[in-house]
Parts: C-alpha cells; structure tokens; sequence
C-alpha cells in the first residue's frame, strides 16, 4: 500500500496453543501432490520461526507449489516484507518493531445482526473449526506479489457457527488498537482502527480464509497474529490483520483506504488486470525473488471459484 506521508512474536513456547491438533492433513486443498507429501512427515512443533539456530520451516513445505505450478516464496519473504502499518510504513518495519505485541491472550467479539453475538475466545474459534494449510497468490495492489502456505479455517464456518440473520449483508472487521505494543499507531498516519469489510457471500465462499498460520506454525505478529482475513482473488488490502471485531451490517461498510484516498481504492478491491490503479498499471506484477514482471491474472487466477458473485457488476466502476 502506497500513501504519500512517510512516516515477533516472542509469546513463550508454552502460552502457544498447537494447532497442530486441529489439523486435518488431509485438507491440503488446491494442491493435492503437497497434502500427499504431507502424509509423509512426521508432524512438526508449532511456534512462530524466530530465526533460533536451528529452527527450520517444516520439511513438508520443501518442493511445494501453487496449484498453477509456482514456487512458494520463502518464510523469509513472508515475515519480512509487510504492510502493517500500526508497526510502521517501512516494509520491514513490522518484523523490526512487532516484537512487544502480545497476539494472547485474545478475544474477538462478534456484533450486529447475528443470533449468537459475544466475546470470543481465540480458541474457541479454532477448537471446532477444520484447520488446513492452504497455498494462495497473494496480489498486493502496489503491484507485488507472493505466493504464501497459509494455514487457518474457512471464513464461512465461522458466519455459520454466529449464525447471521436476514438483515446481515455485510461484514466489518477491526484490527486492534494497541498504541502502547504498536508503535505506528502513536502517530495518525492512519486513521485507527484499520477496518475492512467483505459482502456476506464473499465472506461464504469457500476461498475466504481466517488465518491463524503460515508455513505450518503460528502467525508471526508482522503477519497478524494471531487471525488475519485472507481473500486471494483481491488485492492484499482487505487482508485485515489482527481481528478483534467482526460486525455483521446491513450497509456497505467502508474501508480505511476508502477513507484514506477513496479516488483509489473502492470497497470490493477484487485483482483486475483491465483497471489501473489511477498512479499505475495494475496490468503486470513483481513476484517478490524474480526480476522479471509477470502479467497479472484476472481474480488473481481465481475467476472460476469467484466470477460468479459479480455476475452483472460493471468491475469498472466497483473497483
Ligand atoms: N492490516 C492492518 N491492520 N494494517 C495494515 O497496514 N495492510 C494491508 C493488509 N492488512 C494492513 C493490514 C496490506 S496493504 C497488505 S498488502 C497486507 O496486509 C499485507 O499482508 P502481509 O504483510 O502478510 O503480506
């Protein structure tokens, strides 16, 4: 993300629920020959990587791909390259200045107009839910890309589970405000709380992940611990990082970088080649380790599990 004004997790190994139990190792979904290999190792201890000597991505990952064949970028380019600027503008400013976060205890309360609203305990969220790793393109809208083992649960069981009612049309989520652990948020670079919103179905489709997880083990607090929003066919925006509201509303709601500059961004966001950005071609993107640019795909290369949510919308005017 681009704006014009310039300016790890260390939670002990014991306070860290495994995961590991929750997961289903047969759910490698979009990438069958992976969750194959992945039968073949032992399960790994899980905590976030913080570089100890020693301490190695889980063995499974080596050699994986996306389902188009890509290579995975590596746990480095993940956890050093970010946008999460309640720890700072700078790319590696949220691996540098996330270490005072504390991503647990962690409750996320749910509002608005579902049966079931209330405070939610982190684990009460993961104990019922399937937890799988999936591989995702991920397309950042100032035109970078990754390719990224994300580990978490449908965002769909979740909607379920609060039971939306009939006037539940779209839903708001909030990351945390937290000045004293997130230095970025002293300052108003932006207006806190970051806040994004999905349309219920796209909330519904099976793509759209909570995730608590990358290679295998916890998020890094960099990356959102400890439950960001991923939606792969849209840009990298609306991946809202360390949640601790979700609202269900009837109206649109709007997103901090609608409000921020709402010439350039639009709530829906989805990856579209045919609309630049009004700074910059949106048409080809740099697959971060590679020089040379890719053309960008359409939903990112997700049409066939998306296109039809927006059957009839002129993507040229909902960006
Ligand atoms: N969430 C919060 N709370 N704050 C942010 O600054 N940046 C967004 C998104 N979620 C952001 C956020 C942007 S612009 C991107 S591209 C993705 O997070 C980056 O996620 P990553 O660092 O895991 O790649």
């Amino acid at each position: 993300m681009i704006i014009r004004s310039k300016k790890a997790s260390d939670v002990p190994s014991s306070e860290i629920t495994s995961e590991d139990v929750y997961v289903n190792r047969r759910k490698f979904i979009r990438n069958a020959a992976a969750g194959a290999a992945a039968l073949a190792f032992a399960p790994q201890a899980l905590k976030a990587f913080d570089g100890t000597p020693g301490q190695v991505v889980p063995a499974r990952f080596k050699g994986m791909k996306s389902e188009l064949g890509e290579d995975l970028n590596s746990y480095e380019d993940v956890t050093t390259y970010n946008n999460f600027y309640e720890f700072g503008t700078g790319k590696d400013d949220p691996a540098k200045n996330s270490a005072p976060f504390r991503p647990r205890p962690w409750t996320v309360t749910i509002e608005g107009h579902v049966n079931k609203p209330g405070e939610y305990q982190l684990e009460d969220f993961l104990a019922p839910h399937t937890i799988e790793d999936r591989v995702y393109r991920m397309r950042c809208v100032e035109a970078w890309s990754m390719v990224v083992p994300w580990r978490g649960f449908p965002l769909a069981d979740l909607v379920r589970r609060v039971e939306p009612t009939g006037s539940a049309k779209y839903l708001e989520m909030t990351t945390i405000v937290r000045p004293a652990e997130m230095v970025g948020q002293r300052g108003r670079v932006l207006d806190w709380p970051y806040i994004e919103g999905l349309r219920l179905d796209e909330a519904m489709n099976p793509l759209a992940l909570l995730a608590t997880g990358v290679y295998g083990m916890d998020l890094p607090n960099q990356n959102g611990a400890p439950l960001r929003l991923i939606t792969p066919w849209k840009y990298g925006f609306k991946g809202v990082k360390s949640i601790v509201k979700i609202r269900f509303v009837e109206e649109m709601p709007l997103n901090t970088w609608q409000v921020q500059n709402s010439r350039e961004y639009g709530f829906f966001a989805n990856v579209n080649p045919e609309v630049d950005h009004p700074r910059w071609t949106q048409a080809r993107e740099r697959r971060l380790g590679e020089f040379r640019r890719r053309e960008t795909l359409m939903f990112n290369g997700y049409t066939d599990e998306v296109q039809s949510m927006y059957a009839g919308m002129d993507l040229r005017r909902w960006i």
